[in-house]
């Protein structure tokens, strides 16, 4: 398959997902797929490489339930074939930042001087700044994972429903995020579409044009 084939096979891909409003709950997802998803989104870059959040696959039924009634009720979070709950840090630490920094020298066997310039340089400003400034930059990382994961979704042929229509508070207490130091930030259940069922699925993408989307400067 040449290189431009592959483009449009991406575009195809995106084309056909969508923001699954009916799950097949009788449709599960093979593990290699899930497995596929999950290491796109470990993949994903993240500010400094830090990669401040975790995510939770949820397949508990009961857990499922008591999520869908703090997410309005969307019936996605309980019918897909499971649930994955992305959680960024509460906060950046010192302990935080130095693990990372240190992994990096671990994994590639040296340590180089302006790399642990930029360490301290991360230790001199990120702890001393509000809990919530740090969650907020946490969770922005937290987006694009979010992100990979739907798009390695759509490539795996598999449905996908990001959500951010839930009480957050609501669900730190139902997963005990808050003991682990993370705050949730997005759902994104996993699984088949009930076509018959689903009202979006056969409505016309809306997008801005090209021009009012993208401008040049040359
Ligand atoms: C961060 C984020 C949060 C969203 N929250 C919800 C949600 O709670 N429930 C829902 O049905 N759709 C949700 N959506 C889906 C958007 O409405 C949808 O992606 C957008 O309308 C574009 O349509 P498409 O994804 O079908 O192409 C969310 C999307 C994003 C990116």
């Amino acid at each position: 398959m040449s290189d431009t084939q592959n483009s449009k096979d991406l575009i195809s891909h995106l084309q056909w997902r969508y923001a699954t409003k009916k799950m097949d709950p009788t449709r599960a997802l093979p593990a290699d797929k899930l497995e596929r998803i999950l290491e796109a989104t470990r993949l994903a870059p993240t500010s400094s490489g830090l990669q401040p959040y975790e995510i939770l696959v949820v397949n508990n039924k009961e857990i499922r339930e008591k999520i869908k009634a703090i997410a309005w009720n969307q019936g996605q979070v309980t019918d897909a074939s499971t649930l994955l709950v992305f959680a960024a840090w509460d906060n950046y630490t010192t302990e935080r930042i130095n693990t990372m920094f240190d992994l990096v020298n671990d994994v590639r066997g040296f340590t180089n001087e302006g790399w642990e310039n930029y360490r301290k340089m991360l230790l001199d400003t990120y702890p001393q700044r509000s809990a919530e400034v740090n969650f907020q930059h946490a969770a922005r990382q937290a987006y694009i994972g979010l992100s990979v994961a739907l798009v390695a979704a759509a490539y795996e042929e598999v449905d996908s429903t990001p959500m951010e229509g839930f009480d957050p508070a609501a669900l730190d207490e139902i997963l005990g995020l808050k003991a682990r130091g993370l705050r949730s930030v997005a759902l994104l259940p996993v699984g088949y579409r009930d076509a018959s069922g689903d009202w979006l699925v056969n409505l016309p993408k809306v997008r801005r044009a090209r021009d009012a989307f993208i401008s040049q400067v040359d």
